[in-house]
């Protein structure tokens, strides 16, 4: 019998981000080859019957095989975050290429790439940081770089050793516009964090759970406005990235009211954690430190909403694994070390989608076209991957979850597959989870076990904004 495809998932619900539609996915050479319905026969045969078949996870946030500038290597790396990726059914991710003072970017770029390739289980593509934008970079590394496919750029607004005075912010806005680069902007006020963090530490409030205090709200608000009103005056798009409370909803919905290329994402932590969760005594805490910090109840709500009606664009992981018992993570200064030294960061690769799925969709605050624009097509199309990722249509390449959307999971750690020794959200009740992820037509999970080498995720190169 001759077979028309590679593989056929039958029978199930496709879902995108405009339609749900019963349709057969016809796969062939890696690519989406036919939509429709009683496709003929393939080699290899999915049974989607009760199940929805999404564009794989874009995750557009996340850190992997990155030295902090303290020299802490993040515990993942291109196999084991891709793994854990793909098994919460994310099909590519976009980490960081991360420049240190000093280091020129081209450099940077091309010890990330040795760092993924031979080791990249998804595909992928990567953000630059830039912290040091001497003329050499702007001039003649970055005009390359987003040429090769990398055409966006995050800019820190706090951290010491990577952050930016407001006239080097100009500067990279201006060299992104002329380029059609995307800049993501860490939005804190620098001076108001170190104050306050002062203020406590002063008064020996230096425990993990004081950590949210020294990160106010408000400096995220001020520095969220500042970043997109620079970014007008370069003439340059901005994306606001971990957007975790209203004071800096505010300002972008401002922006977007008035036209402006200004778009923002936010995270699970943001919407399922609360400061309420870490207000505990003890170093234990430390797996909830990230910046911005967790937030409030009422901050929770308005992101929801800012989701459910376009003020947030996607729902990134920012997966910054450090593991909590490891003098290489968030024990590098101790168990008694001030809050101030402890690594920022949580993982979240693969849980971004079951959370958001059962938070959102089941809970009702979400359609599940909304879950594939926030958590796929949207990172797609925003970062120049559109419609090679992001999309079930003729063409694209095969990446696909198929879910099972009753599927009830208590989350614990012991079932992740990441490098680290937590999970911030165990024990949390979910509803809805990948039964089967499939990367250019090949399962790499089956509910039970992965499949594939390291190495088998390819670079994306990415194309610049349209204008
Ligand atoms: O705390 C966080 N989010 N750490 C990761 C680095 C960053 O700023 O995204
Ligand atoms: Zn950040
Ligand atoms: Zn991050």
């Amino acid at each position: 019998m001759t077979t028309a495809f590679d593989l056929v998932v039958r029978g199930g619900t496709v879902v995108t981000d405009t339609e749900t539609r019963r349709l057969d996915v016809g796969v062939r050479d890696g690519r989406i080859a036919a939509l429709g319905e009683h496709l003929g026969a393939a080699v290899r045969e999915v049974d989607a019957a009760g199940r929805l078949v999404m564009p794989g996870g874009v995750d557009a946030h996340c850190h992997i095989a990155q030295r902090s500038s303290s020299g802490l290597m993040t515990a993942d790396d291109f196999f084991t975050g891709g793994v854990s990726a793909a098994c919460g059914g994310t099909t590519t991710f976009v980490p960081f290429a991360a420049q240190h003072r000093g280091q020129r970017l081209r450099d940077v770029v091309a010890g990330y790439h040795r760092a993924a390739e031979g080791r990249a289980f998804i595909d992928y593509g990567f953000h630059l940081i830039v912290s040091d934008p001497a003329e050499a970079v702007l001039r003649e590394d970055l005009p390359d770089l987003v040429a090769q496919g990398c055409p966006s750029l995050k800019v820190y607004m706090t951290y010491e050793a990577l952050k930016l005075t407001d006239r080097q912010m100009l500067d990279v806005f201006a060299a992104a516009a002329r380029l059609r680069a995307m800049v993501l902007v860490h939005a804190e006020n620098s001076d108001a964090v170190a104050w306050q963090t002062s203020r406590l530490l002063a008064a020996g409030h230096t425990e993990p759970r004081h950590h949210p205090a020294s990160r106010p709200a408000l400096a995220e608000g001020e520095a969220t406005h500042r970043a997109i009103a620079l970014a007008g005056l370069a003439g340059a798009a901005v994306f606001i990235v971990h957007v975790s409370c209203r004071q800096a909803l505010a300002p972008i919905i401002q922006a977007k009211a008035e036209g402006r290329r200004v778009w923002a994402e936010t995270c699970p932590q943001y919407l399922l954690l609360s400061a309420a969760d870490m207000d505990r005594p003890g170093f234990e805490m430390a797996k909830f430190i990230c910046s911005p910090p967790l937030r409030s109840a009422p901050d929770q709500a308005a992101l929801w909403e800012a989701l459910s009606d376009g003020t947030l664009d996607l729902v990134a992981s920012d997966h910054a694994p450090y593991r909590l018992h490891d003098v290489n993570g968030k024990l590098a200064h101790g168990a008694d070390a001030p809050f101030t030294s402890i690594p920022n960061g949580m993982p979240g690769l693969e849980l971004r989608l079951p959370l958001l799925f059962s938070e959102g969709v089941v809970k009702g605050r979400l359609t599940a076209s909304q879950f594939v624009a926030l958590t796929s097509t949207n990172p797609a199309r925003l970062y120049g991957m559109y419609p090679r990722k992001g999309a079930i249509a003729v063409g694209s390449d095969a990446d696909l979850a198929v879910w099972d959307p009753d599927r009830e999971v208590v989350v614990s750690h012991a079932a992740l597959h990441d490098a680290m020794d937590y999970t911030p959200f165990e024990g949390l009740r979910t509803t809805g989870w990948p039964a089967c992820t499939i990367s250019r037509g090949e399962i790499v999970w089956d509910g039970r076990s992965v499949h594939g080498d390291a190495g088998r995720g390819r670079f994306v190169a990415r194309a610049p904004l349209e204008h």
